[in-house]
């Protein structure tokens, strides 16, 4: 089929390059040249795993451009796949898929189905509609459907091409039929419903795995005052089947560009219709504490940062990305900063980001020996592999406190207790095997 994808973000270009590899035509567009550039000769400008190698096989099948019209024209589905970032007041803005809807209103000359995966508040699929089809320029037929995305930052590619479901949100049966030939080389369970519960699902799903996660972060909490391990407590929840083991890990909070901005969105739109979601509410409450529980335990060690030598390891809100948005980093950095702590940090893949939002203050090394030298504590935001792989005994030989706080418990406690270090993370024990007591 000939497809056109909208936006050339996570979203939009893992979609583009995933359907090209089931054999479709796609056409990515995207309003940045020097993207389109960068696309059309096989380079991804996100950082992906895969897809850079699975654009470069697709590149027969795949087109990258600026000319919206040219690509929307005669293409039978097109997606729209720009971000819906939140706004102040914590509801979506939806300045990019209005603005989408209208290229596509004046550009398309041929039936077609106008496909939203873009996460979008309920209710705007029939905007779209609305908003399509009163601005058609040419006499055609649009239908509009949702089909939102479940894919994860670092797992993209897997997760487009081997999804656990595939939803569509259709008002009448010609697009959902279309939607199933897009899709017939998906080995997926398909939910066919209408756009409304579509687009409910996506944010149930976002919101439930925020609420799974707020809720361990509080157990662990708990845990940690009245002396129980909160990975003991989650292994032990999760051989339920009805709870799972997933979305269990306590830690410093979520972040990225869904759960934050998705809970915010949803308990938004409640509001509106006088309605209050109190667990989203929670969750919400909790991520925000949550971030700065280790700048919290850092007081327990020294009164301010001042004048201390802090080194960061992790900048991005999870491993396998270099995506930034809602990091912990982000909302710990300049608190140290302000304390007057000289801050070292380290990241594999996140440090040309996080320099452009702080061009200054931070030093930036390239490797965790080089952040650790000298330093008198050490803030683990990300779990990387090289921080879990990372030689315990190093810590001590090259801090001068080897004080570590851990807010994605990358260390068994077991190991932990055969170095010398003072190692505090979230929901377990404080572990202090330092024959001086710095506490
Ligand atoms: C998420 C959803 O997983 C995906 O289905 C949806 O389409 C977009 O949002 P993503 O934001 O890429 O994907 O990352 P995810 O792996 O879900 O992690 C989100 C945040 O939760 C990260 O900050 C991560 O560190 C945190 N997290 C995740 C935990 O703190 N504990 C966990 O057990 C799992």
């Amino acid at each position: 089929m000939k497809i056109a994808v909208a936006g050339t973000g996570y979203v939009g270009l893992v979609t583009g390059v995933c359907l090209a590899e089931k054999g479709h035509i796609v056409s990515c567009v995207d309003i940045d040249e020097r993207k389109v550039a960068l696309m059309s000769s096989g380079i991804s400008p996100i950082y992906e795993p895969g897809l850079d190698e699975l654009m470069v096989k697709n590149l027969n099948r795949l087109n990258f451009t600026t000319h919206y019209r040219e690509a929307y024209k005669d293409a039978d589905v097109i997606f729209i796949g720009v971000g819906t970032p939140e706004k102040h007041d914590g509801s979506a803005n939806l300045t990019y898929v209005y603005e989408v809807a209208e290229q596509i209103a004046e550009s398309i000359e041929k039936d077609c189905v106008v496909v939203v995966k873009s996460t979008v508040p309920i209710g705007t699929n029939d905007k779209i509609e609305d908003l399509i089809k009163t601005k058609l320029v040419h006499n055609v037929n649009v239908h509009i459907a949702s089909n939102p995305e479940f894919l994860a930052q670092g797992t993209a590619v897997r997760d487009t091409l081997h999804p656990a479901r595939i939803v569509i949100g259709v008002e009448d049966q010609d697009p959902g039929k279309v939607l199933k030939e897009v899709y017939n080389k998906f080995d997926a369970p398909v939910v066919l419903t209408n756009r409304k519960s579509a687009e409910m699902i996506k944010y149930a799903s976002n919101d439930f795995l925020a609420l799974k996660i707020s809720f361990i972060n509080e157990i662990a909490n708990l845990c940690e005052i009245i002396g129980a391990n909160v990975e003991d407590v989650a292994l032990g929840m999760g051989y339920d089947s009805r709870i799972g083991n997933r979305f269990l890990n306590s830690g410093i909070g979520y972040g990225g560009s869904c759960f934050p901005k998705d809970t915010k969105a949803l308990h938004w739109l409640a509001n509106f219709h006088d309605y209050e979601l109190k667990t989203i509410k929670a969750a919400i409450d909790v991520n925000e504490n949550q971030k700065l529980k280790l700048i919290k335990k850092s007081r327990k060690y020294f009164d301010s940062l001042k004048g201390l030598s802090v080194a960061v390891l992790g900048l991005t809100f999870k491993p396998g990305t270099d995506d930034l948005r809602e990091a912990p980093s982000l909302v710990n950095i300049p608190i140290m900063l302000e304390d007057g702590a000289n801050v070292k940090a380290w990241d594999p893949v996140g440090i040309e980001n996080f320099q452009r939002l702080h061009p200054n203050g931070v030093s930036y090394c390239h490797s965790i020996e080089e952040t650790l030298k000298d330093t008198d504590i050490c803030f683990i935001f990300t779990e990387w592999d090289e921080v879990k792989d990372f030689d315990l005994s190093k810590y001590n030989e090259l801090m001068r406190n080897p004080i570590i706080l851990d807010g994605r418990n990358c260390y068994d406690l077991l190991n932990v207790r055969e170095s010398k270090i003072i190692y505090d993370s979230i929901g377990r024990e404080t572990v202090n095997t330092l024959e001086v007591s710095l506490v």
